[in-house]
């Protein structure tokens, strides 16, 4: 039983929580229901306001400009080149990717296929509380910074989905399905339209995704495909600007409104912190995010002990431990967000066990076998 749910200890792509984790969360929904609905009072949305200012100096600088950003063109064979050179650079990429395996491409498609629900995820911060865009090209700063890191983003998807194509590897006709039938489902996050808890979640779903892509690029490195490699940590570095984006807005909010961030970060590291693709469906496997999830540990490309150091991390950069001037609902927040890293650091062993032995099969590679390949251990690094 506890193994089990121990299964459900996911990829950057899901989470959920083993039994302490439930305890943990129903304390913490408990305390949301009584001081922080999913919805801002008007009063709440008039911080947001007050800190329109802050963001445009120390947030959209973090936004980079057009002409300074990397293009999907910059990795990709040259369409622009005659016929026969162009052919010849398709021929040197697939050449590169043939020998990836099986495991490892799926986590690839994954990946890309989470990030092709870049409209979904848009959606959900277009719908939170004091900082929607009103107008749909709105010049309020948090709406500039949205939409700015959502262009950001978009190469990520274009970039991957496109290498993957002309590799040759994958069941483009699958891959295609799940990206239609994931956006058709949307997300369902247990943020409501609070953008405290919007920010605490971007704050460790871009963490997590710089941490993947980062191991996601040290793997194509040692499998012969150096551009793959490039790809994904240029893409990590982009997730690692993010990161350090949502970190800094967390940081602010727990200067200006220390108890609610408190109770928000507490709901959200408590809960399932469940990443946009985990509705993914391929049309066939009722199971595919979690088969993705798992193989995605097995390779070590985002394990249990990923999202530990994740929410560790967390606690250390916004100094949670040491935070003062809580009510006593912020103290109790405080506590368990303090203690959930131990407690699932327990439960590893057992998940990393469960997950050893599933080997799933996915249509995004033609039903091949995904064998457990002999992968070094992944050096998780924090500067790539
Ligand atoms: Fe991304
Ligand atoms: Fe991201």
């Amino acid at each position: 039983m506890l193994m089990a749910i121990c299964t459900q200890l996911r990829a950057p792509h899901a989470w959920t929580p083993p039994k302490c984790h439930l305890k943990a969360q129903s304390k913490a929904v408990l305390l949301a229901q009584k001081t922080h609905s999913n919805s801002m009072s008007p009063e709440k949305k008039e911080i947001f306001k007050s800190l329109e200012s802050w963001v445009s100096q120390n947030i959209l600088p973090l936004a980079k400009p057009v002409e300074e950003c990397w293009q999907p063109r910059h990795f990709l064979p040259d369409s622009s080149l005659s016929s026969d050179d162009f052919i010849d650079q398709v021929k040197a990429l697939r050449d590169r990717t043939a020998e990836l395996p099986s495991d490892y491409l799926a986590v690839l498609v994954g990946d890309m296929i989470t990030e092709e629900s870049l409209p979904t995820v848009q959606s959900w911060l277009n719908r939170l509380d004091g900082i929607r865009d009103e107008s749909g090209s709105s010049v309020n700063p948090w709406v500039v910074w949205t939409r700015s890191w959502a262009s950001e983003e978009n190469r990520h998807g274009d970039l991957l989905k496109t290498y993957l194509y002309l590799s040759g590897r994958v069941d483009m006709l699958m891959v295609e399905k799940t990206i239609q039938y994931l956006i058709g489902a949307g997300m369902n996050i247990t943020t409501g339209n609070d953008p405290y808890k919007a920010f605490v979640y971007t704050s460790f779903q871009e963490r997590a995704t710089f941490l993947s892509n980062g191991s996601m690029a040290r793997l194509a490195k040692e499998r012969g495909d150096p551009t793959l490699a490039r790809i994904c940590g240029t893409i990590a570095a982009d997730e690692k600007r993010h990161e350090i984006a949502y970190e800094r807005i967390v940081e602010k909010f727990l200067e200006v409104d220390p108890t609610e961030t408190m109770i928000a970060i507490a709901e959200i590291m408590s809960n399932n912190i469940t990443m946009p693709g985990h509705l993914m469906h391929d049309g066939r496997d009722p199971q595919l995010f979690s088969h993705f999830s798992a193989v995605a540990q097995r390779i070590g490309v985002y394990t249990v002990s990923d999202y530990i150091d994740c929410l560790e991390f967390l606690v250390g950069r916004w100094r949670l431990k040491k935070l003062e001037g809580l009510t006593s609902e912020g103290k109790h927040a405080q506590d368990l967000v303090c203690g959930l890293a131990p407690k699932i650091r327990r439960l590893q062993e057992r998940a990393d066990e469960r997950v050893r032995k599933m080997k799933p099969k996915f249509s995004w590679i033609f039903n091949k076998e995904t064998p457990s390949l002999k992968y070094t251990q992944i050096e998780k690094k924090e500067v790539l």
